[in-house]
């Protein structure tokens, strides 16, 4: 069969590596792809948001089967048009992409389902919404209800700076319309944890656990960015934590969303908090996590292409599925500035001695092929994703091979998985 992923980042070169394992899998094709899924298949260069083109290329290619990897084209609909084409794609149709296109109403979806989150109000005019964050003496969060390519939210250990959150977001309108529509909730305190469940409108399966580290700096320090490394297994996620999600969240969001008449297939990424009261939601996201999944895939013993169908055909209940008992760790090399502006078209060398190693894959993201050399494009460059004994070997292999490769204002943390290693033990 032959396989198309759409998407060009780090995820994406770990879903098409993992399919191109498939007995069953003879063509990857990638829209836009990078440099690394160009040596892994062939690159189609095509909009995104252009599904009359994705379509072409998908009949063209006699593609069999579509993954998609970013939310955008999901909550456009892209899986709506396909099927009405009669091809095959995994992912949410656009009702079912709103639990993250719409921060408002997956908030009402958890209110009704009972799903444990955090205490919120839905705004769409500033002059109330200031007043409610007005009356708070403790810490609020500022959410826009679109989508804002993950900078829409605002955590205010001081409501005065929610006020100025309210007022970037509903009178500057910083992010366009996705922020005409707010949420705003209290501030909850404790150890993050992503949960990643395949459900094909009825079944849930519960990926391995994995958990990345969102801010730029050493000690989870600096600006927010979309993930600078993640770990596989987390700890923290304990198998009574995990019965609790599965049995207070996962269950009865799948149920409510039946019952609202938008199924949900594909893949569902469950941010929460960990609080003293238990697990509660941070949000929902209708996609795999970048870069979690490139940790996930490096320990999925078992084919993708045919796990991902199986959701597609809604038979995820007899799907079986095998992970290796290693830990893995995957260190984003990045661009100096991310997550702010950055320069692009450096030269990477030292990539074939990092994937000499075993049991290390060095995914790409930001890259692109150059006259014969592949050089930079994007701010989170790469992936380097190693399976270890433990979280403590896994990150000291991945950290090795980062070390072996180069490009000008190249930076990555060195502490990734640190979280999940005992004190004593940490490098
Ligand atoms: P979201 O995109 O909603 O997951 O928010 C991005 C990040 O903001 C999360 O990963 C958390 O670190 C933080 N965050 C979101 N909501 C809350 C909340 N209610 N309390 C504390 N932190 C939050
Ligand atoms: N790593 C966080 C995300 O994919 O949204």
């Amino acid at each position: 069969m032959r396989v198309m992923i759409l998407g060009g980042g780090g995820r994406e070169h770990a879903l098409a590596w993992s399919v191109a394992k498939s007995p069953r899998v003879d063509g990857v094709l990638c829209v836009p792809g990078n440099a690394g899924t160009a040596a892994l298949g062939e690159n189609v260069a095509a909009s995104l948001d252009d599904h009359d083109a994705l379509v072409k290329v998908a009949r063209d290619h006699a593609v069999d089967l579509t993954i998609v990897g970013p939310e955008a084209p999901l909550c456009a609909g892209i899986v709506d048009r396909f099927e009405k084409e009669g091809l095959r794609i995994f992912g949410p149709t656009a009702a079912a992409a709103r639990i993250e296109g719409d921060k408002a109403f997956a908030k009402g979806l958890m209110k009704s389902a009972s799903v444990p989150t955090a205490e919120g109000r839905v705004f769409t005019d500033l002059k109330q919404a200031k007043q409610y964050v007005g009356t708070r003496d403790t810490g609020v969060v500022v959410k826009a209800a679109g989508l804002a390519a993950g900078k829409g939210v605002f955590v205010c250990e001081d409501p005065a700076y929610g006020l100025l959150a309210l007022e970037d977001m509903m009178e500057k309108r910083v992010f366009g319309a996705a922020g005409d529509k707010v949420v705003v909730e209290e501030l909850l305190k404790g150890e993050e944890l992503s949960v990643f469940a395949l459900v094909d409108g009825q079944t849930i399966y519960v990926l391995e656990t994995a958990q990345d580290h969102k801010r730029v700096g050493e000690g989870d320090t600096g600006p927010n960015t979309g993930g600078m490394g993640a770990y596989s297994p987390a700890p923290i996620a304990t198998p009574e934590l995990m019965a609790t999600v599965d049995r207070e969240i996962l269950v009865p969001i799948v149920d409510a969303m039946r019952k609202e008449g938008c199924p949900y297939r594909g893949v569902l990424y469950v941010g929460l908090m960990i609080t003293a009261a238990g697990p509660k939601v941070l949000e929902f996201n209708c996609r795999f996590g970048d870069p979690e999944v490139q940790a996930l895939l490096l320990r999925l013993e078992s084919d993708l292409a045919a796990l991902l169908e199986s959701a597609v055909d809604g038979r995820l209940a007899d799907a079986d599925v095998r992970w290796d008992q290693r830990s893995a760790v995957t260190v984003v090399m990045a661009s100096e500035g991310y997550p702010g502006s950055y320069e692009k078209g450096k030269v990477i060398e030292g990539l074939d001695k990092a994937a000499g190693m075993q049991d290390v894959v060095v995914f790409h993201a930001g890259t692109k092929q150059l006259e014969g050399r592949v050089v930079t494009n994007g701010g989170r460059v790469l992936s380097v994703t190693a399976l270890g004994a433990d979280v403590a070997d896994a990150k000291a292999r991945a950290l090795r091979a980062a070390e072996l490769i180069r490009f000008d204002g190249a930076f990555y943390r060195s502490d990734i998985g640190d979280r999940a290693i005992p004190a004593a033990q940490r490098t």
